[in-house]
């Protein structure tokens, strides 16, 4: 009975008890840190995105408003270049021709992609697919910042025009 009683003192004791029950429990919330939202967060200037961070745009709107702000420099061949060998090679192939080891298991094959119809594909669609992803072919957004994904457009570009200038077998 008195244990009973005890007990029951105890519990009422408890759920009475105000949020800081012990003069420790609020020492860290007193400390001598900055409280969230005690300085008003820094004013983003005008135009100005987050480093890691890009508007979304649909294939469509980026295939007619987007354009190539880099040139085709030796550099920015050559870095596409590399940026293609290990990315996008596995499916298009080394040379593009849609014909890389990986093609053979998707449901949906890779794209010839310096031949046909793909070189009448603005830079903006060809960003935009490598952004965004087509069916079985992954997004790059994650993995290439914007500047990467345009050096493998002009490389895209630079094999599509080395194709179309080689003689027809
Ligand atoms: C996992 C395989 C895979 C990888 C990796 C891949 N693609 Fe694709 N790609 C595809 C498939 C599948 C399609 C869609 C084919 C279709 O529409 O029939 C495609 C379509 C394309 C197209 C559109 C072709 C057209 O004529 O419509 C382009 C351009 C392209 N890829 C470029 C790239 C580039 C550049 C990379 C590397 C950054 C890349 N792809 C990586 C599988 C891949």
């Amino acid at each position: 009975m008195m244990i009973a009683g005890a007990s029951l003192v105890a519990t009422l004791a408890l759920a009475a008890a105000p949020a800081f029950c012990f003069p420790w429990d609020i020492d860290m919330y007193r400390g001598p840190a900055v409280q969230p939202y005690e300085v008003a967060p820094r004013v983003t200037p005008v135009d100005t995105l987050p480093v890691n961070g890009e508007p979304p745009i649909s294939l469509e709107m980026a295939t007619v408003k987007l354009h190539n702000p880099l040139q085709p420099t030796p550099e920015n061949l050559e870095a596409g270049k590399q940026l293609f060998l290990t990315n996008c090679a596995p499916c298009h192939g080394a040379g593009g021709e849609g014909n890389g080891p990986v093609t053979k298991i998707l449901i949906k094959p890779s794209k010839n992609v310096i031949a046909g119809a793909s070189k009448n594909l603005p830079d903006g669609y060809i960003y935009g697919a490598i952004t965004d992803g087509i069916l079985t072919m992954p997004s790059y957004a994650d993995s290439l910042p914007p500047h990467q994904r345009w050096q493998v457009v002009l490389y895209v570009r630079s094999i599509q025009q080395a194709a179309s200038a080689a003689p027809a077998h």
